[in-house]
């Protein structure tokens, strides 16, 4: 079947030349244990650290660093390897590192890439192995001629609403990581999607803190579970890209606690992440890399956080004592700024102990996940496996959001049934295109990419005719195979070229509207044929509502990666159910949302956002947060709550709510239970609802079934601005059960007192 190849795709020119002044290549004897992808057990820390006498003598010097005694969240983040031990061995390596080496340590080894991989050296003879990064959120970002899986993005993963999904996902990626000779795998990006416009929406998975932090939770166990390092990016508040390096981003602390940063938090202390990236842009008035509340008091102080924090790449540092003594212990990828940190030492801005403290860091994240005892060999046969490439496709499967399906002659549109098609025409310019997201750091290059086209293709396997009419504008011929089409499919959207990355991709959006020549063509299609579809392909939302309207059909597709034309030619055809809900909010019109400003240097992010602003201006979106269609159709019976109340001193207490869901239709169903919480008598300023847990179900025919729902008191919690912590207010809450953030009107009362 004829598939799309990628070209080489400019962000490989750029990031793909080897560093001017390459880092010597790994050692190509070097032994990789990736025969299942999984580490061997066996293979155990080399606990015995050297001692003084087995290592270059450095230059006789007696350094004696801070003592350190592990604490519960050390043993937390070492799990399953011998904490104390670890320590040891790193407090003696910090007696016997010189200051140069110490700083050698905590930068990466060049501009560029070496051999796929950013390289952050170690020092071998003492064991110490170093880092080697690869991105990103929708695979493994190698350098053609290799490739990799091109998953979808996690935008469109957001949309299956299912953790566990997104762990296989994680597993998948770290094995190709490791087959590619990484350690690290720069993912995931979990910026809160402020707004559309935003170049990068593609690459976070929601506009909702909890979905938001159950997907990225995920993620995290799955990389992880494989030996390979996830880093938490960016930290924090990085949701513009035009600006991203220079823009001052302002927030009351309510709005950071409450919106921006839970994800975070929960992927540390349920995920054990092992590291975060700062963002480039400032947040209250200083650059992340340089924001000491952000990356010591928050993350280290009160969240335990015992990885290391490395910078974003090139412009990501700003001064290196500044930096060091804010929390910052990796500069990425080369030490434009840490070079000055002998000076900062010997004018005595900084002291060994501030090396000491983030090599401390960066050597426990080394040993905690093994890196020391792990060889090194690419394997690329571990990239784009039979069941990597099923994998992708299941994700996209999962995650197809069905928008709209009207009845025409008595029956749905969709499913199509093959055996009643002659011709289906496709149009649209994403129907034929490799059309898997941005050119950033994210993209990935694939052997090949399944176009809808070609799904289409595969699907009709000669029981009907496809007929691909590439021209946006219809003349007098196509215009009648249009209106004689069994079935018209048109897939349109997003390009690389509409968002991305900036600097290296297209940077934020300028508009939420689809192209002109796109919406002529829609409108032209539906005039001659009422059974016309529509696949959107695009980062996030667009805007719809000025042209769905003849629309018999409407579908979310995200970016759905390589086998993307599978999975939407196997959700058209109903050979899956369409389970996929929007991981945000499509308005109506851009204007319903807070603006988005791309262009000045200080912008305000407001406490609301989302459905929740929309909510609080009673604003009826076009398709609602969490809002998706299945074939068939559901019915929210009844909810009862297990603890209809709680002591708000008891913050582990769980809130289960147990909820009853029939389907009441003639097909399967996966139905995503989502319980929303208000809390009107409250004396605290409140979105309308907000998401606070979900369960996903299957649920066959006619079946009814008992969905436990379920929240710990604490994730009710608000920031008090004055006591400077978390607080649960004693007051009642209704809890409302229901499919999207708009329809959740099953209720129940929970009094915290
Ligand atoms: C980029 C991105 C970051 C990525 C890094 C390395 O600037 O902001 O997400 O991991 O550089 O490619």
């Amino acid at each position: 079947m004829r598939s799309s190849t990628l070209g080489l795709v400019p962000f490989f020119a750029l990031f793909g030349c080897a560093s001017p002044t390459p880092a010597p290549a790994p050692n190509d004897a070097q032994e990789i244990n990736t025969d299942s992808g999984a580490l061997s057990d066996a293979q155990e820390i080399n606990t015995d650290a050297p001692s003084p006498a087995d290592v270059p003598s450095d230059t006789g010097r007696r350094y004696e660093p801070e003592p350190f005694v592990p604490t519960d969240a050390t043993r937390a983040y070492c799990a399953g390897r011998d904490a104390a031990a670890i320590e040891a061995r790193i407090t003696g390596l910090l007696q016997t590192l010189t200051p140069t080496q110490k700083r050698s340590l905590m930068a990466g080894a060049a501009l560029g890439r070496t051999e796929d991989v950013w390289l952050v050296r170690g020092v071998p003879a003492l064991g110490i192995p170093g880092f080697r990064m690869i991105d990103g959120p929708r695979g493994v970002a190698v350098l053609p001629p290799l490739r990799a899986t091109a998953f979808p993005t996690a935008m469109l993963r957001g949309a299956s609403w299912d953790p566990s999904l997104e762990e296989r996902v994680g597993a998948a990626m770290a094995n190709e990581a490791l087959s590619a000779g990484a350690t690290v795998l720069l993912a995931p990006t979990i910026n809160i999607l402020r707004h559309p416009r935003w170049g990068r929406a593609q690459e976070t998975y929601s506009e909702d803190t909890t979905h938001m932090g159950s997907m990225a939770v995920g993620f995290v166990r799955g990389v992880q579970s494989r030996g390979v390092l996830a880093t938490l990016k960016h930290f924090a508040a990085n949701s513009i890209e035009n600006t991203r390096h220079r823009v001052d981003v302002r927030m009351d602390p309510r709005t950071l606690r409450e919106v921006y940063l839970p994800h975070f938090r929960r992927a540390i202390h349920e995920a054990n992440a092992s590291s975060v990236m700062s963002a480039y842009n400032k947040l209250d008035g200083l650059y992340c890399d340089n924001n000491r509340q952000l990356l010591t008091e928050i993350l280290r102080d009160e969240w335990g956080f015992q990885g290391f924090v490395v910078s974003d790449w090139v412009l990501g540092t700003h001064g290196a004592t500044p930096a060091l003594t804010a929390g910052l212990d990796l500069e990425m990828p080369s030490p434009l700024e840490f070079a000055m940190i002998p000076t900062e030492i010997a004018n005595g801005a900084l002291s060994e102990r501030d090396l000491d403290r983030a090599v401390r860091r960066l050597l426990r994240a080394q040993f905690c996940f093994g890196l020391d005892a792990r060889t090194v060999t690419r394997m690329p046969e571990l990239r784009e496996t039979m069941a990597h490439l099923a994998l992708a496709r299941e994700a996209a499967q999962r995650s197809i959001v069905l928008l709209k399906n009207a009845t025409i002659d008595t029956a749905p549109v969709l499913p199509l049934d093959a055996s009643r098609l002659r011709t289906v025409v496709v149009l649209g310019r994403s129907a034929a295109v490799a059309n898997i997201g941005d050119y950033g750091s994210s993209a990935v290059p694939p052997s090949s990419v399944v176009t809808t086209l070609d799904g289409l293709r595969a699907r009709a396997a000669g029981a009907f005719d496809v007929v691909h009419i590439a021209s946006s504008t219809l003349d007098a011929a196509s215009l009648a195979a249009v209106r004689a089409a069994s079935a018209v499919v048109i897939v349109t959207g997003s390009l690389h070229s509409d968002e991305g990355e900036a600097t290296l991709g297209a940077g934020d959006r300028a508009s939420l509207a689809l192209a002109a020549e796109e919406v002529a063509l829609v409108r032209a299609a539906v005039a001659e044929n009422p059974r016309t579809i529509v696949v959107l392909e695009s980062g996030a939302a667009l805007e719809t509502a000025s042209w769905d309207a003849g629309v018999a059909a409407l579908l979310w597709a995200g970016y759905p990666g390589s086998q993307g034309g599978h999975a939407i030619a196997d959700v058209l055809f109903g050979a899956v159910e369409p389970s996929g809900r929007l991981p945000f909010s499509m308005p109506v019109r851009e204007a319903d949302l807070p603006p988005f400003d791309n262009t000045s240097e200080r912008v305000t992010y407001e406490f609301l956002q989302g459905y929740r602003h929309l909510q609080q201006q009673r604003t009826a979106p076009r398709f609602a947060f969490g809002f998706g269609l299945s074939y068939s159709s559901v019915r929210y019976e009844s909810i009862t709550l297990a603890t209809p109340d709680a002591a708000s001193s008891a913050p582990e207490t769980s809130i289960e709510a147990t909820v009853t869901v029939r389907n009441t239709g003639a097909r399967r169903a996966r139905e995503t239970v989502q319980l929303y919480v208000s809390a009107t008598a409250s004396t605290t300023v409140r979105a309308p609802r907000d998401l606070r847990a979900f369960s996903q179900v299957e649920i066959a025919p006619g079946a009814t079934v008992t969905v436990p729902v379920r929240f710990a008191l604490r994730d009710l919690a608000v920031y008090d601005t004055t006591a400077r912590r978390m607080v649960i207010e004693p007051t009642t809450y209704e809890l409302q059960a229901g499919p999207d953030s708009e329809r959740a009107t099953l209720r129940a009362t929970l009094t915290v007192r």
